[in-house]
């Protein structure tokens, strides 16, 4: 058993977050918590709503509220949201509290005592009519590489490059509209990445874990050499430029860089988590105090890579202080709506609060995961959706366990067969070939977790469940039952095993359809992990004791309806409603 710490990266505050989003950060994140504890691993998943930054501000003027209100507000609605996605947080917390107040402030302290934050004279978009800087989503304008003409300050929605404010064309600003900008002086801190570039380049030479994608990602920044980054915003809202509550002179009316204490809030809220819980947090994240045994992921869609394989690193590797650094990081591409982006500011595709008003949370689950954007980019369309759904869940999974479950009912009394102990009963080529399936098939399903490969991880799930099916019609032990009972009772036996032991397997990805199989097959919670092979025992042994697991005249009942199917008339009117195909 090893100790495993999990991120996933903090959805921006500024509204429920859209299906994309999920599938890229926090519900493989999740996935991988949930496989991972079930395996027996002591896990810490922590998440948190980003607060800080520009689109907070804007999101809270077009609400007419204050940022702390909004803020609230939306934390609240983010929070909900997971749930009822049933993201299994250890903790989920936000990047405005005083804990993540006083340690970005800690770390600023720190790199500037290492030498490695510079505070100098750099050029910002001033607007005199809002008698303020306009710093990142403040200011709009055209892309000076694709003319996009609502290109924001901090990025070009339309060909992606990142910008600086002072690059755009024909300057406005977001906040009143104004064209009436201009360019001034102002001071702000620069995290000195340009001389931290050797160390973190011998650092991810040697790194494990990482998908191609994010290694070359952090290679691309690297060989077209680190830049110094500045940490400082002209923004009230955000966390002050201070130290030990004094702030810095020329800095009262800055705040730190959002893109600087949200990482640093992954630590913060494991603070938060261990005030309110009782637990220690130093020896998740201080390598000094027992985090040195602590295997650290962290989930993220690939935007998001340099940020985490450079930036954080500066920060924690830059502050001289013992921090656990990441040892596996799992980087996602886009998922597409209709070939097109998923996008929240034009709000187009689904939305988490919008989907289960759709289809229930495992639908989205089992779809996303098996769709993972890992290797490219996955597309969404309703109809996929629609065949998956239908295929994968109600027929294979859905059917075989209603199939077995109502025969138990209908002739065995609702019970595990105990018919004679099988005396009259033969083990045949369906169990051996059963056996020998789920032999390679389940270490396998393993790996694939251990590996964080989802989209392998689900279809071998799939398989598994598809060799029930084989099995059942290899067995078929209605067709013995008037003839032989005890063969009819084995066949029967081994079906429900199997159901469990697909409940037990489909924990991850479909949880609720898993607590729903397996209360109807009334596995004990103590029954329902992963520890499928002992010490000394081989997948063989272990597959023949999971398929004789069930206690002999243990009740069992059918489950309600798992899944109801998606009709081509829901997909109709999902098309409707979410505008489908881009216009
Ligand atoms: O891209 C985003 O949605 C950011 N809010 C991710 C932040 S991850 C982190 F480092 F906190
Ligand atoms: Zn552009």
């Amino acid at each position: 058993m090893s100790r495993i710490l999990i991120t996933s990266a903090l959805p921006y505050i500024n509204g429920v977050k859209h299906l994309g989003n999920l599938a890229g950060s926090m519900l493989p994140a999740d996935v991988y918590a949930r496989a991972m504890r079930l395996l027996g691993h002591e896990v810490l998943y922590i998440c948190a709503t980003d607060e800080h930054g520009t689109p907070a501000e804007l999101a809270a003027q077009e609400a007419g509220i204050t940022v702390s209100e909004y803020c609230d507000k939306m934390h609240a609605a983010q929070k909900g949201a997971g749930e009822n996605f049933k993201l299994s947080y250890d903790y989920f917390g936000r990047s405005s509290t005083p804990s993540n107040h006083v340690l970005t402030q800690h770390f600023a302290h720190r790199l500037e005592a290492e030498g490695l934050i510079e505070e100098k004279i750099s050029q910002q978009v001033y607007s005199v009519d809002d008698k303020r800087f306009l710093p990142d989503r403040f200011v709009e304008g055209t892309c000076p590489t694709c003319e996009y003409e609502s290109a924001r300050g901090d990025q070009c929605d339309n060909c992606g490059r990142l910008l600086d404010p002072i690059d755009l064309i024909n300057p406005y600003s977001a906040v009143s509209g104004s064209k009436n900008v201009e360019i001034r002086d102002t001071n702000h801190l620069y995290l000195r990445q340009s001389l931290m570039a050797d160390r973190l380049r011998v650092w991810i030479d040697k790194a494990q874990g990482w998908p191609a994608l994010a290694k070359s990602i952090a290679y691309k920044w690297l060989d077209e050499g680190l830049r110094d980054r500045s940490i400082t915003r002209d923004l009230s809202w955000g966390i002050p430029v201070a130290h030990e509550g004094k702030v810095r002179e020329g800095f009262e009316e800055k705040v730190f860089y959002v893109w600087f204490d949200a990482p640093i809030e992954y630590i913060a809220a494991t603070q938060d988590w261990a005030a309110e819980t009782g637990n220690d947090w130093a020896r998740w994240w201080r390598t000094d105090k027992g985090a040195d045994d602590v295997s650290y992921v962290e989930f993220m869609g690939k935007d998001n890579v340099a940020f985490h394989t450079l930036s954080f690193p500066t920060t924690i590797i830059g502050s001289g202080e013992p921090w656990k650094l990441v040892d596996k990081l799992k980087a996602f591409n886009w998922v597409t709506w209709y070939g097109g982006k998923f996008s929240t500011s034009q709000k187009r595709g689904v939305f988490m609060d919008q989907a289960l008003s759709i289809a229930p949370s495992d639908y989205w689950r089992w779809h996303l995961i098996a769709n993972a954007p890992e290797g490219s980019d996955a597309g969404f369309t309703f109809e996929d959706f629609q065949a998956r759904i239908n295929s994968d869940l109600a027929n294979v999974l859905g059917n075989f366990v209603n199939r077995i479950t109502k025969y138990a009912g209908g002739k065995f009394e609702g019970k595990v067969p105990s018919q004679d102990e099988f005396s009259g009963a033969i083990w045949g080529e369906a169990e051996d070939w059963i056996v020998s399936e789920l032999s390679t098939r389940l270490p396998k399903l393993i790996e694939y977790y251990e590996a964080m490969e989802f989209r392998k991880a689900a279809s071998e799930t799939r398989a598994i469940w598809a060799a029930g099916n084989e099995y059942l019609t290899q067995a078929a032990p209605w067709t013995h039952y008037k003839t032989n009972i005890d063969q009819a009772a084995m066949g029967t036996r081994i079906g429900l095993n199997l159901v469990a032991l697909f409940g037990i397997l489909a924990q991850p990805i479909i949880p609720d359809a898993a607590e729903k199989i397996l209360s109807a097959l009334n596995v004990p919670e103590g029954n329902r992990t992963w520890n499928f092979v002992g010490e000394d025992a081989d997948w063989k042994t272990a597959v023949t004791d999971i398929l004789d697991a069930l206690p002999k005249d243990h009740a069992i009942s059918a489950p309600d309806v798992l899944f109801a199917k998606i009709e081509d008339g829901d997909v109709a009117e999902w098309i409707a409603r979410f505008g489908g195909a881009e216009a």
